[in-house]
């Protein structure tokens, strides 16, 4: 019997599709391992490597079985696979719910059993499970229940990650299901205004996503910069502080971390964003709590997000989502500390990574124009 969760806290990694596309294959992912470790990005925390579509031919054998492209992977998933595996990181692939998967290889519907057991032989340790070409009459539901199944039939620890894109109210049965993580939004692109959009859907449902079973708002586009091979991802670019904003909000938000960009050349910005220790451990904090949000009157396009975190400090982020700068401030009160109490606020920055000493009452910041501000707070007695 298992004793603990496969996901207790949000999966961290890299996943091929918003950069790579179809042009996926062993050596990229072998150089892809490489440059996780020698980063510095496996020891900030991301371990899964996951392929996502596109890696096999575009029909199953006689048997029935997925066949890898041999022509990408030569030495089939089973190698890279260990490759991956020798590194210390976890492997991870990609199929789909339905007949096909989104780009129209062979998906798993009514082979599920068949292909889980394919994936654990390979040494798969996550399952990225999409949601195209379902036959008409079926539903999600039981098609990822039936995933769930047939991976825990494996008798392989093997995460499921749903890539349901937040149909069918999907936050409600998805725990139900066995599944480790939901996909909540359509595709994230390479844009400020995609993240703004997947996030201002997501807000009101941050308490259905919890221990081994987060809510996914999809892959991080910190890094990408507007390249890569994908069109649909591409979409110009955004700013550092975007990028930051974006990042700093999956954290607050519990959502897998799953980089999208190409660590292999990986820039100094990029690699400051995606490796700050003080939002991964927001991100990563044991008790997995979801945010709050606190309404902020002075600035319509601003918001505050306030996690509890499990050592009695309170994770609190500033976002400001307007087109130019604005003032936001937090009354303690909000958060359930009223004047009477005697307490104030120890504050440190988690951006600046210093201490910024005791507040009362309140704390004002100004944040320019889709920036952010994430601070830790912890209750002080003043007496
Ligand atoms: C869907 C998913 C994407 C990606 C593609 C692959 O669009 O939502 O994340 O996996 O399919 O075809």
């Amino acid at each position: 019997m298992r004793e603990t969760m496969i996901c207790p806290t949000p999966p961290m990694g890299w996943n091929s599709w918003n950069t790579f596309y179809d042009k996926i294959n062993e050596s990229l992912i072998r150089e892809t391992a490489d440059a996780i470790v020698e980063s510095g990005l496996k020891d900030a925390g991301y371990e899964y490597l996951i392929i996502d579509d596109c890696w096999s031919m575009k029909e199953r054998d006689a048997q029935g079985n997925l066949v890898p492209d041999p022509e990408k992977f030569p030495g089939g998933i089973k190698a890279a696979a260990d490759y991956v595996h020798e590194k210390g990181l976890k492997f991870g692939i990609y199929s789909c719910c339905g007949t096909r998967t989104c780009a129209g290889y062979p998906g798993s519907f009514e082979h599920e059993f068949q292909d889980a057991a394919q994936f654990a032989e390979w040494g798969v340790d996550y399952l990225k499970y999409d949601n195209c070409s379902r036959p008409r009459s079926q539903g999600t539901e039981m098609l990822y229940r039936r995933m769930s199944m047939a991976l825990r039939s494996t008798g392989r620890d093997i995460v499921l990650a749903a890539c349901q894109w937040g149909t069918e109210n999907v936050h409600r049965w998805i725990r139900s299901t066995g599944a480790h993580t939901f996909r909540s939004t359509v595709d994230i692109q390479d844009s400020w205004n995609s993240i703004e959009t997947i996030v201002s859907s997501q807000l009101e449902l941050q308490a259905f996503g919890s221990a081994d079973c987060f809510n996914d708002m999809d892959m991080l586009v910190v890094g990408m910069n507007g390249g890569g091979f994908n069109p649909e991802t591409k979409m110009g670019g955004c700013t550092e502080a975007e990028y930051q904003t974006h990042f700093a909000l999956w954290a607050m938000m519990n959502s897998p971390l799953i980089i999208g960009c190409d660590v292999r050349e990986l820039s100094k910005e990029a690699g400051n964003i995606l490796m700050n220790a003080d939002l991964i451990a927001i991100n990563q904090d044991s008790e997995c709590r979801s945010a709050y949000q606190v309404d902020v009157y002075e600035s319509p396009d601003s918001f505050i997000l306030v996690k509890p975190l499990s050592n009695n400090e309170y994770a609190v982020g500033y976002f400001n989502f307007g087109d130019s700068k604005a003032n936001v401030t937090l009354n303690f009160w909000d958060m359930g500390l009223s004047s009477a109490a005697g307490y104030g606020m120890d504050v440190y920055d988690c951006l600046d990574h210093q201490s910024i000493g005791i507040k009362r009452e309140y704390m004002t910041v100004q944040i320019p124009a889709h920036g952010c501000r994430i601070v830790r707070m912890k209750p002080k007695g003043m007496s």
